[in-house]
């Protein structure tokens, strides 16, 4: 039986040898993407080579690469572990063609791959074809069909409609008709009942599809339509652990030995037995196979777990694998983050970036799986009763779902999950509703409406020139309206533009746009695939002529002090913290860089400090800094720390200061010597996640008005203080003073309280054979007038006080009767302050039966609160 890492070597021989580039695997989280959360397909990453936006290195790729399908256009989430062949994480190999080879090669070598190499037999396979579409103005794909007619017969090629034989990436980009590959598992005898034909495209988990070749010719646009691209490519992605379960002949993904090793690790650490069943003990061990590896690859690759977005998706996938084990395999502590070593190693030569990774990971699954535990019993203890409460609706009320988020941290997606087992649905729309009205009207994101671009003048690439220069003279090359909030404002797109865009964590310049003769303000620019987009509130109604690109040069200025140091920041915390420390994140903007990276412990004050030892030093040895364009792949050889979210092909800049000091690879705008950095300071040090630490920090003029402002605080000090020689002694001579002052007033307070006292036992009277004590009197605070009125008891016993005192202008009381009277009278001083008291002096209060106590706004009446309880007695 062929391992699957022969199958996949093979597949990439293959097409190694019909000239093929094979490339790494992109990040499941791609950089730059607005309208993808992940990978989704191989062909994402090559998104600007199919749009014409930018041109291929290589005319022709191979490669296999990660991909997720549990959000927006293909989500495939429900499914997983119910059947044996839809996944979270799944890899796409796939072979592409950039305006190179069309159908005729893509179908043959498609063909000799499966038929010649892998050995597939032919009689199993089904090929289906695009059958047109009149609505869209499609003709049938007669070109596919021809070319199939040439391996296989007439009978065995099945026309399919535009949901199946039309692929689109998402509600816009590249698509087009495509040809897909299916082939029959069952046995000789099921296949001799039925045809296999019928049951192509029809949920039968022995006939499924392997293999998908898209012809891409078209760009959906915003509006719906279809336009025509400048040139043909090809696309093609076949679902790798399906090919495995093909030829290594098994029923189900689960039992080839891609997820083999995993399910025989949960067995040992559950003990419990997987069989291949429909049983929900059977599901969980498939859930748990399948989610690890999602959880796992995508955290390696930069996304950490949160409560929005990408995130956000990623939480969710963990939570329902926890669930699963905590319910049908009864294992109640954190799993995942046990089978995570199992995974890495399976991938280390695949995918290395698991294993070199995998302490980190594992700790913040870790972490992940405890923090959901701590409120999943009682979540579930909840889900159970509003199930029971809505045996009769059916419906799971949006309420209830709603408190299930959040304050049990059940996903929208577990509390239908656990709904569906028992038979009930979910309000979704009130859930929505009750989510929306928690965050006042909810997130921008949704309500960003695009519309499509107006062209201005022709050409397709916006050319960045802002590295050498800040000012150029350039033209528009489209524009667009977007809606956000209900406010309108532009896009804009430039020839050549100085204005960086927002990546890797430096925000996008700002500054403005020269149209003849008048201003318009650009507040920012951001990139979208490889445009880069300018933001105004306005645009003129003549845009066609020349413009004029000019940044605000003072800010950027500051970014760029800000990203150098970022650099000299990075190096030094792996100096002084150790090499496991990698960039998780960071932002750099004009006022501070904020610099997140793995590492599990509270910085100590000395390590802040050394760091930052470290990075003056370096500003002062004045190093210059220098810059390389290279590919990613050679830049990588030169030792550059790889950052997250660079795909194939990328040529990287190499920003070296000192080549035995920093070496990174990185977009960013930077300075010329690290001289012009000025001072560093770090300002804070925090947690944000799971072993991710945060240092935000200073440097150049931000800096110098950080410490402008903290000497100025410590120079009103010293003033205040009148100078003195030495700071610290005069603060802690202080403190000694005002410590010594405070005891001293205590005790004086404590004379005044006994003199009091005991006048006030001077001016009793007796009442119905029980002493009466009722009096105002002046004390400092409502603190001592319930001590005093407690105090009383210590002296008489046979008694009931009412004390009344005007503090700052605010009345207080405290009644305190004896335990004695208390049973013989049958009085409740709680009772007294509540029902008598409270009103009088327009306020409220309580405490016991022997001593309770009341504060209220009106002062008048401290008189007639005596009276009153002098009355009830
Ligand atoms: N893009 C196509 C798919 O994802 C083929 O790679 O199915």
């Amino acid at each position: 039986m062929m391992t699957s890492a022969a199958i996949r070597q093979q597949f990439l021989d293959f097409f190694k040898s019909k000239g093929h580039a094979i490339v790494p695997s992109a990040p499941i989280v791609l950089k730059d993407d607005p309208t993808l959360l992940f990978t989704n397909a191989g062909m994402n990453q090559f998104k600007d080579y199919f749009l014409g936006n930018k041109k291929a290195p290589n005319t022709r790729i191979a490669d296999t690469q990660k991909c997720l399908r549990v959000s927006g256009k293909h989500n495939d989430l429900e499914e997983v572990g119910v059947d044996t062949y839809h996944h979270t994480m799944f890899e796409m190999l796939g072979n592409w063609s950039f305006g190179d080879y069309f159908k005729k090669e893509a179908i043959e070598w498609s063909w000799e791959l499966l038929t010649e190499v892998l050995k597939l037999d032919k009689s199993r396979l089904y090929v289906t074809v695009f059958e047109g579409d009149a609505k869209e103005n499609l003709p049938k794909d007669e070109e596919a069909w021809n070319e199939w007619k040439k391996w296989i017969p007439e009978d065995r090629i099945l026309l399919g409609n535009k949901k199946d034989n039309f692929w689109e990436m998402g509600d816009t980009g590249p698509c087009g008709p495509c040809t897909e590959i299916h082939v029959d598992c069952r046995t000789d005898e099921e296949r001799k009942q039925v045809d296999g034909k019928t049951l192509v495209n029809n949920d039968h988990p022995q006939v499924i599809e392997i293999w998908n070749n898209v012809f891409i010719q078209f760009n959906r646009k915003k509006d719906g339509s279809l336009e025509l691209l400048p040139e043909k490519h090809v696309d093609t992605g076949m679902g790798f652990e399906r090919l495995v379960r093909v030829l290594q002949q098994k029923q189900s993904n689960y039992d080839t030995d891609v997820f083999t090793g995993t399910i025989a690790a949960i067995e040992t650490i559950t003990n419990k037995k997987y069989d291949y069943s429909d049983s929900k003990q059977a599901i969980a061990f498939r859930v748990l196979a399948d989610h690890i590896r999602a959880i796992s690859f995508t955290i390696a690759d930069g996304q950490l777990p949160s409560n929005t977005g990408a995130g956000y998706v990623i939480r969710r996938i963990l939570r329902r694998a926890v669930r699963y084990y905590y319910s049908y395999l009864d294992y109640k502590q954190p799993l995942l983050f046990q089978i995570l070593p199992v995974i890495a190693k399976q991938f280390e030569n695949v995918f290395p970036e698991l294993i070199k990774q995998q302490d980190f990971v594992g700790k913040v699954i870790k972490e992940e799986e405890e923090a959901f535990l701590r409120t999943l019993d009682k979540g579930l203890k909840l889900i159970q009763e509003v199930i029971e409460a809505s045996k009769a609706s059916k419906i799971i009320d949006g309420k209830s779902a709603f408190k299930l988020h959040d304050t049990y941290g059940f996903p929208i997606d577990l509390t239908k999950l656990i709904a569906t087992e028992n038979g009930l649905g979910v309000d979704e729309i009130g859930y929505e509703e009750e989510r929306k009205g928690q965050q006042e009207g909810g997130r921008s994101a949704s309500a960003l409406d695009t519309e499509d671009w107006i062209i201005i003048n022709e050409g397709s690439e916006s050319k960045f020139i802002g590295y050498d220069s800040l000012e150029t003279k350039t033209k528009i090359l489209r524009y667009r309206k977007i809606k956000a909030k209900g406010k309108e404002s532009y896009q804009l797109v430039l020839a050549e533009t100085p204005f960086y865009a927002e990546s890797g964590g430096q925000v996008g310049d700002s500054g403005q746009l020269i149209i003849n003769n008048s201003p318009l303000i650009i507040n920012d620019t951001k990139k979208e695939n490889n445009l880069f987009i300018h933001f105004a509130d306005a645009v003129p109604a003549e845009l066609s002529g020349e413009v004029i690109a000019k940044v605000d040069v003072d800010r950027r200025k500051a970014i760029t002090v800000h990203h150098s140091v970022t650099h000299l920041l990075h190096a030094a915390l792996r100096k002084v913290l150790g090499t496991h420390v990698a960039q998780k994140g960071s932002l750099v903007n004009e006022e501070h860089l904020r610099f997140d990276f793995s590492h599990f412990a509270k910085m100590a004050d000395e390590e802040i400090i050394a760091v930052e030892k470290i990075v003056n030093e370096k500003i002062r040895e004045n190093i210059p800094v220098v810059i390389k364009q290279l590919p990613k792949e050679e830049a990588l050889k030169l030792g550059a720390m790889a950052l997250f979210g660079e795909k194939y092909g990328d040529v990287v800049r190499v920003v070296i200061i000192d080549p035995a000091y920093s070496v990174e690879l990185c977009g960013g705008t930077h300075v010329g010597n690290t001289g012009e950095l000025g001072l560093f300071k770090i300002k804070h040090e925090s947690a944000v996640a799971a072993g991710v630490r945060r240092v935000e920090a200073v440097c150049g003029k931000a800096a110098e008005e950080y410490i402008d402002a903290a000497f100025g605080v410590l120079n009103t000090i010293k003033e205040t203080l009148k100078n003195p020689k030495e700071l610290s002694k005069a603060i802690e001579n202080l403190q000694s003073e005002n410590a010594e002052l405070k005891k001293r007033i205590e005790n004086l307070e404590a004379r005044q309280l006994v003199g009091i006292r005991n006048e006030l036992l001077q001016k009793d009277e007796i009442i119905n054979n029980v002493t009466f004590i009722g009096s105002i009197i002046e004390v400092p605070n409502a603190d001592a007038l319930k001590k005093l009125c407690f105090d009383l008891k210590n002296h008489i016993h046979d008694h009931v006080a009412v004390l009344c005192s005007n503090i700052d202008g605010k009345p207080f009381v405290a009644v305190g009767i004896s335990d004695v009277v208390v049973a013989a009278k049958n009085l409740d001083a709680g009772k007294i302050i509540k029902e008598h008291i409270a009103p009088l002096i327009k306020g409220g209060g309580g405490g016991q039966k022997n001593l309770a106590t009341a504060g209220g706004q009106d002062t008048s009446n401290l008189k007639a609160v005596i009276e009153k309880v002098k009355s009830l007695l």
